[in-house]
């Protein structure tokens, strides 16, 4: 029986009387005759190199994962073998993060741990932080930026989710089943056809036309709804659906308006008092974009008098904090409208998408510095690394960095491979492919140039 016996990285494999030496390093997919190796002192110290330039071991990589974050994360971490995750069902106080991220290479959270300046200062070990959410309000981005930490999150993993819900409300208010559901639980048998519709060859008119927005609009369409949209920028349109050129003449034609708009100065409110009187005489307004995009006591007269049939509505200028707590708004008990608790992009799959979308970052964050996503350190989207050494330098942006980089190397006399360079306001990031034997050498110089804020190699 042959039998291995591992030295280092080389496994010793002996079968009857001969020895080899094999190696199950990718690049190095070889077998010898120990005899030959063993003699060879060129091939023993090119091994002896080898070892000197593994990079940190992934299980030794520590990823804490907090807030009950999807099982998928998880699985594509060990999966790249990142084998050390540890999990909370929790978020963490400031007091518990304090006391335990001194060793943490990676944070994962939801919504509810806050990374404040405090923390990002006693993170000495930080590489990134993933947001498994939509926002990144949680995370005090200036300081993260500063530290060089890299901040991710997952905007669009739940853009299904939003879609298919303003679908299924587009249904309900047009056949009003909030009023004859509640009358069923109150034992009051409303059969009669009287103000529901089917939605087939109805006005449906989209405000945003991006990811959400794009996304309703074909579903919309397969339904059979004839779509129309508005957006600020020139965006194309999907399927048969007609670009509308003002607000005013998507809100004069369409039977069922839609808000797929961000949170910003322009959206503030846009849907006054003066924007619902537009709308068409009995048609029905969806917001499950941002809260603050509606004058919801206005949204409330109009459907009072009659003017709107009804309205369905996700998000508001005010929501209570977590899960459980009281909540009043002045729609409620309105008639036709339903109320739902910010759940639009909440469901099972789109958590399974976060996982899996986060995760993804930061592995290809550590595995080959992409930062594609990134809140902090300026987004960049590497190729593989092929037979060099990668340098990865983040400095404050300020004037002469670059070139000072630039002047080392070259005194240096150093082959760079490969220079990716990309800058916010605050940071640079730069990149350094390097032939393999010069690696170690240039990152020393690189961490001696005026400014650098972190550097990183990957062998
Ligand atoms: P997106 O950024 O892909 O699309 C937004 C679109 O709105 C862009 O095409 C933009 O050009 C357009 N826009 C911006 N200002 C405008 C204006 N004044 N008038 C017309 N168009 C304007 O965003 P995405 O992913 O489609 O999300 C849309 C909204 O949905 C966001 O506010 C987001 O926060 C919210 N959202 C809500 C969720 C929920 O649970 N209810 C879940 C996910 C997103």
């Amino acid at each position: 029986m042959p039998h291995f016996i591992p030295i280092e990285r080389w496994y010793r494999f002996q079968w009857n009387q001969e020895a080899f030496l094999i190696s199950f390093m990718p690049k190095q997919k070889c077998l010898l005759p120990l005899e030959m190796i063993m003699h060879s002192t060129e091939m023993n110290s090119s091994m002896k190199e080898e070892k000197e330039k593994l990079s940190y071991p992934k299980e030794n990589i520590k990823i804490l994962l907090l807030e009950g974050i999807h099982p998928t994360a998880v699985e594509n971490f060990n999966e790249h073998h990142y084998t050390n995750v540890e999990t909370h069902d929790v978020a963490w106080s400031e007091e518990e993060l304090l006391e335990r991220i001194g060793d943490v290479h990676i944070i994962g959270v939801r919504s509810k741990t806050h990374i404040t300046q405090t923390v990002i200062e006693k993170a000495s070990k930080l590489k990134a932080i993933g947001c498994f959410c939509i926002g990144t309000n949680q995370v005090d981005l200036d300081a993260a930026t500063k530290a060089g930490i890299t901040v991710f999150n997952s905007p669009y993993s739940n853009t299904r989710s939003v879609a298919e819900l303003v679908i299924a409300e587009s249904i309900m208010l047009m056949r009003r089943i909030p009023m004859r559901d509640k009358k069923a639980h109150q034992g009051i048998w409303l059969k009669d056809a009287k103000h529901s519709y089917e939605v087939r060859g109805k006005k449906m008119g989209i405000i945003g036309y991006g990811h959400i927005g794009s996304q309703v609009s074909v579903l919309a369409e397969n339904l059979g709804f004839d779509v129309h949209y508005y957006d600020i920028e020139p965006k194309l349109p999907m399927g048969n659906a007609t670009r509308e050129s003002t607000l005013e003449d998507l809100l004069e034609i369409s039977d069922i308006i839609t808000l797929h708009v961000p949170a910003t100065d322009q959206t503030d409110l846009m849907m006054d008092a003066g924007k619902l009187a537009q709308m068409k005489e009995g048609s029905i307004l969806l917001n499950l974009s941002r809260g603050s995009v509606v004058d919801i006591k206005a949204l409330r007269n109009a459907i009072d008098s009659g003017h709107l049939s009804g309205a369905g509505i996700d998000v508001y200028p005010e929501e209570p904090e977590s899960k459980g707590e009281p909540f009043s708004s002045a729609l409620q008990n309105a008639s036709n409208v339903i109320l739902t608790p910010h759940i639009g992009g909440s469901t099972i799959e789109a958590q399974y998408n976060i996982g899996l979308d986060v995760s993804t970052k930061l592995i290809q964050l550590i595995d080959n510095g992409t930062t594609v996503g990134s809140f902090s350190v300026p987004p960049l989207n590497l190729p593989v690394q092929k037979d060099a050494h990668r340098i990865l330098h983040i400095h404050d942006n300020k004037p002469g960095v670059l070139s000072e980089i630039n002047r080392r190397l070259s005194d240096m006399d150093i082959n760079v491979l490969g220079q990716y360079l990309k800058t916010n306001e605050q940071i640079g990031y730069v990149v350094l492919d390097i032939d393999k034997k010069h690696g170690d050498k240039v990152l020393d110089e690189m961490n001696s140039v005026k400014h650098t804020i972190r550097t990183r190699i990957l062998y």
